[in-house]
């Protein structure tokens, strides 16, 4: 039973009209476009100096300010790199499931299309961002690692197969990792958007950021929430759909979140790119693979990012979620089962084990109808980075 699914669509479809009226459009690209943010790349770092590979390391105070600065660099252009594979999988996602919705969501699908645009605005500016890191350090030449099968898992004919083959099974899956991913990627934004010592053209960028993937985070819970309302369920399961199905969610939380699939992804693009720097050429080849291997097989400062932010969000989306007890439990225990290193929910609860009760601040505050002026749901988040 779905506790949540009709406030939560309700609030959906109330959030669709109103980002309708005032999409903003695409921002981060016009604003890169006003200021003059290359200099920053010359001594600034560009995330907390804790967040850096190798910070928490024996490697790094054996290092000059150029390579911690290099490190520092890395990990920016790494994390975003990352953050603009999921952008892409957005993308694509989106725009199949608003092709499923159009005819009877039309503002829904809208609202997807308008998050696909922003997703391309960001995956654009962050390029040029990452463009300019690599010009800066000289790791030009070779191409990124990418997780293992990714040019199938983010094409559309694979999508389309997916949302065709089990329809809201598929889409509150998606939506709920999605929301998973939302929570991972803010952990780290919000402390690289409030860096006192790095460049206010370049924090800026991410916090704009932020302000657009707070309402994705919103719409992540609110589509995971809401699934069966929109695509309802199969009425016939049989027992081979039902295996079928609880593989396709064990094979997307896997591939999402299993430390050893991102991690080594990470590992691999380290050791591809970090030889090729100009500063870090000068290091020796084995103590650069010794510092790589050490800040992976530790805790990162990014990793202690997320652990102190995520757990009550995702228990609250956890929550909110319109899947089976069952359902939730193989997810937690998955999720729990594929980390070293993450805390994705809070210490000793389970689902099941109670309710957030808390008001987070992208809900309207109880009892205040929706869509209502004032706090309306979305209202907030629609202005304020969380
Ligand atoms: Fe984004
Ligand atoms: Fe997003």
């Amino acid at each position: 039973m779905c506790v949540f699914a009709l406030e939560e669509l309700r609030r959906l479809r109330a959030f669709a009209s109103r980002r309708l009226q005032n999409p903003h459009g695409q921002q981060l690209g016009a604003y890169l476009d006003t200021v003059d943010w290359t200099a920053a790349l010359r001594d600034r770092p560009l995330v907390p100096w804790d967040m850096s590979l190798g910070f928490f390391t024996p490697f790094w105070a054996g290092l000059t300010e150029e390579q911690q600065l290099a490190l520092n660099h890395w990990t920016y252009a790494m994390m975003y790199f990352r953050i603009g594979d999921g952008e892409r999988f957005v993308v694509n996602t989106n725009t199949v499931v608003a092709d499923v919705v159009e005819a009877f969501e039309p503002e829904l699908a809208g609202l997807l299309r308008l998050e696909t645009h922003e997703e391309v605005d960001h995956i654009a500016a962050f390029t040029r961002v990452f463009a300019a890191v690599q010009q800066r350090h000289g790791f030009v030449a070779a191409k990124m690692p990418v997780k293992p099968l990714r040019p199938l898992f983010i094409s559309r004919p694979f999508l389309r197969l997916l949302v065709s083959a089990f329809g809201a099974d598929f889409v509150a899956t998606y939506y709920l990792g999605r929301g998973l991913v939302n929570h991972m990627g803010k952990a780290f934004e919000t402390r690289v958007a409030s860096l006192g010592e790095g460049s206010p053209a370049l924090t800026k960028l991410s916090l704009l950021h932020t302000v657009d993937e707070n309402r994705h985070m919103a719409v992540s819970r609110m589509m995971a929430a809401a699934s069966y309302e929109l695509l309802h369920r199969r009425r016939r399961r049989s027992a081979l759909y039902e295996a079928a199905s609880r593989a396709m969610q064990r094979t997307v939380v896997r591939y999402t979140f299993s430390d050893r699939i991102t991690t080594n992804q990470e590992r691999a693009m380290s050791l591809r790119m970090l030889p090729q720097m100009r500063s870090l050429s000068a290091v020796a080849p084995e103590v650069l693979r010794g510092c790589i291997a050490a800040h992976f097989d530790g805790v990162t400062g990014i990793e202690h990012a997320k652990n102190a932010f995520m757990p009550r969000f995702n228990q609250r989306l956890m929550e909110r979620a319109c899947l089976s007890g069952h359902e939730k439990r193989m997810w937690f225990d998955l999720l729990n089962s594929l980390q070293r290193n993450l805390q994705f929910f809070p210490e000793g609860w389970r689902p099941g084990d109670g309710l957030v009760t808390e008001a987070f601040d992208d809900e309207p505050p109880a009892g205040s109808a929706p869509g209502s002026g004032g706090a309306g749901p979305g209202r907030r988040d629609d202005r304020l980075p969380l």
